[in-house]
């Protein structure tokens, strides 16, 4: 596939999103946080594609660019983006793509590789029997993701004024108060549950445990490289134990 369709599948989605944005009228807004949010994980996505010569790179970046193409009419149809009280986003941007004409320019097994990777990208846990195409596509958009979140939430919780509780998941906001527990989980390498986190701090936490799993090479650099770990570290109490994560964290980012 020639770059320019890819080009023109921007150029649909963005339509698209116009569309949705021209019907919700004042509350456009959220709409078109989705599509900048979409068009920074595709510019994420491109950085990381050629960082690790994946290839074939069409398959990657068009699944970026999509992967939250079911937030719209998930807002449409429920004004919320909480897949718990409406539809799973990414079984809703899945289910639209396969019915639609909107990949007929790629081989049906290309189609396949992106609707799935789509419907997994927001899942906690990838099947396990996921093809490997299907499966490097989805831990290259998940990766991006992320790392267009990070920056999303912290630039929230600098921001003066009360919080934003759909950001900061209705987290309680004690600035002094975490969960011990949380920075056990996370110095052990995992990632704590959502529904595990009590205290914003412990949501730091969560985010800051991402940098060392992102799956490539070219992510971790960029997660380090845009300096996510200390913003995340200077936003947390001063305490021993958080300098010890941190120092911990930093180097698996390395590895
Ligand atoms: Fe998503």
């Amino acid at each position: 596939m020639a770059p320019g369709l890819l080009r023109q599948m921007r150029v649909r989605f963005l339509d698209m999103a116009d569309e949705y944005a021209g019907r919700l009228g004042e509350r456009r807004e959220h709409i078109d946080l989705k599509r900048d949010h979409s068009l920074r994980v595709y510019a994420l996505a491109t950085k990381i594609v050629a960082g690790e010569r994946l290839a074939p790179s069409r398959l990657y970046l068009a699944a970026a660019l999509l992967h939250d193409i079911g937030r719209f009419s998930q807002f449409e149809r429920f004004g919320t983006y909480r897949d718990d009280e409406s539809v799973d986003h990414g079984d809703e941007g899945a289910d639209f793509l396969r019915g639609s004409d909107f990949l007929e320019a790629f081989a049906a097994s290309e189609k396949d590789c992106i609707v799935n990777a789509v419907r997994q990208h927001n899942k906690r846990v990838l099947p396990a029997d996921l093809d490997p195409l299907t499966r490097s596509v989805c831990e290259l958009v998940r990766d991006a993701d992320k790392l267009d979140i990070v920056p999303v939430v912290l630039s929230k919780m600098m921001a003066d004024g009360p919080r934003d509780p759909v950001v900061t998941l209705g987290l309680v906001d004690a600035p002094e108060a975490w969960t011990e527990s949380m920075v056990d989980v996370v110095a052990s390498g995992r990632s704590p549950a959502y529904n595990e986190l009590c205290y914003v701090n412990d949501f730091k936490l969560l985010l800051a445990s991402w940098g060392p799993k992102l799956v490539h090479g070219t992510s971790r650099r960029i997660f380090a490289g845009r300096g996510y770990l200390d913003r995340l570290f200077d936003l947390l109490p001063r305490s021993g134990r958080f300098a010890e994560l941190k120092v911990r964290l930093a180097d698996q980012l390395d590895r």
